[in-house]
């Protein structure tokens, strides 16, 4: 792969976070080019790539997905990387779930390899947790993990580690390119490729998200939601240097991926505003504004990296509500968020009474936050989950 060296790096303290990347060549082949040494260009070579593709693991999150899409996402992931399937569909009346787990035993009949699923709501998985002292990740009443996409992550972080993998993706199980989703992996192992701390994340950032109307598609650079949510985000950020800034282009980056090492020392909040928080939190505890708990972070930095992927991002369009929720609880973690001053947090709650999400006179929710998964004793875990025969594997 070719992809520009970033041009512009923010610091934060210890965090630094590398402007957008563009990339040049999908695949830079394997001859030399005549000028090879252009100093703004970086050459990732295949076999780097497929090294970290072998220390991958790709975590689908899905919740009454088609079938035919998730079985197009599994077709992109390279074969190397072990897929991570956890699902919050339902099990009956209509075992939608059983469908998943069978749509892999047939793709693996005919690609044999490693994947593993399991279901979110799975009362042993709940166990597992509960005797780990992870409470954080269960509702409370149910006794069982609780709904939402970061839950579905924490648990994809938790396999990666049960299978010994140093890092972990993301892709959402309802992209409708496979192309697509293989450079979305690509890319992330392009990232590790640059990293020089090992405290890493790669955050994709959409080109185009095309939207199509009766005239034909249109391909559009921004969603709203993103626009609104990098707005603040950078916002904070400025609020604390002193200098504007435009850096941050992927807080709502769904699909992005981070070294083990980092994965397991973040907090992560609820449901769909765990992308923006990770930022924040990574921030708040790596930028210097207090002291911390883990000096060797410190030492060795965070590294952000945003790529700019090729392939527009085609995905089920889930509907105004569904932005609106999601705009709500991105803009939620920021107000929470310690880093938020006054200012901001009025500039915030008129943005969302402009915008029809939320009464002026109310306060946005506070999403629940769960702690590092850094803290759950694998060991028990991975035992506790083989026992109860939790998940499935499938290679
Ligand atoms: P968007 O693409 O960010 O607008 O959000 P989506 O609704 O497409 O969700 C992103 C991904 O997370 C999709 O693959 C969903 O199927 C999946 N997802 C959403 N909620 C949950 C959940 O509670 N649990 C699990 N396991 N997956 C979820
Ligand atoms: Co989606």
């Amino acid at each position: 792969m070719r992809v520009e060296i970033p041009l512009y790096t923010e610091r934060f303290g210890s965090v630094m976070i590398h402007d957008v990347q563009r990339i040049l060549e999908l695949d830079s082949g394997k001859r030399e080019a005549a000028e090879e040494n252009i100093t703004t260009i970086h050459k990732i070579e295949r076999d780097e790539i497929e090294k970290v593709e072998d220390r991958l693991a790709i975590v689908i999150p899905v919740k009454e997905e088609k079938l035919k899409l998730l079985e197009g996402v599994l077709s992109g992931i390279p074969h190397d990387c072990v897929v991570i399937v956890v699902s919050n569909s339902q099990r009956s009346p209509i075992n939608r779930f059983k469908m998943e787990v069978d749509t892999l035993a047939r793709f693996y009949r005919f690609t044999r390899r490693k994947m593993l699923v399991i279901h979110q709501k799975d009362p042993a998985l709940a166990l597992a947790f509960h005797e780990t002292g992870y409470l954080d990740i269960l509702d409370g009443e149910e006794k069982l993990v609780r709904d939402g996409k970061a839950e579905a992550m924490i648990i994809g972080i938790m396999l990666a580690k049960t299978v010994s993998k140093d890092f972990v993706g993301f892709i959402d199980a309802d992209n409708y390119i496979p192309g697509a989703v293989n450079e979305y992996v690509k890319n992330f192992a392009a990232g590790f490729c640059m990293a020089e701390s090992p405290y890493v994340m790669v955050r994709n950032s959409w080109k185009y998200k095309p939207k199509v109307y009766d005239r034909g598609l249109y391909f559009k650079k921004w969603g709203r939601i993103s626009e609104t949510t990098n707005k603040y985000l950078n916002l904070i950020i400025s609020n604390h240097t002193g200098f504007e800034t435009e850096i941050i282009k992927t807080g709502n980056a769904g699909e992005h991926a981070m070294s083990i090492q980092l994965a397991d020392i973040l907090k992560y909040s609820s449901g769909f505003s765990a992308e923006p928080f990770e930022l924040l939190y990574i921030l708040e505890e790596f930028g210097g504004l207090k002291p911390t708990s883990h000096p060797e972070v410190i030492e060795r930095g965070v590294e952000i990296f945003q790529i700019e992927t090729r392939n527009p991002h085609f995905h089920e369009d889930k509907g105004e509500k569904h932005l609106k929720e999601m705009l709500l609880m991105s803009l939620s973690v920021i107000y929470h968020s310690p880093l938020c001053d006054q200012n901001l947090k009025s500039t915030i709650l008129n943005e969302l009474s402009s915008q029809n999400i939320l009464d002026k006179n109310l306060q946005p929710p506070k999403p629940p936050t769960m702690s590092s998964p850094k803290s759950i004793n694998i060991q028990t875990f991975t035992k506790r989950l083989e026992e109860a025969k939790t998940f499935t594997v499938f290679g």
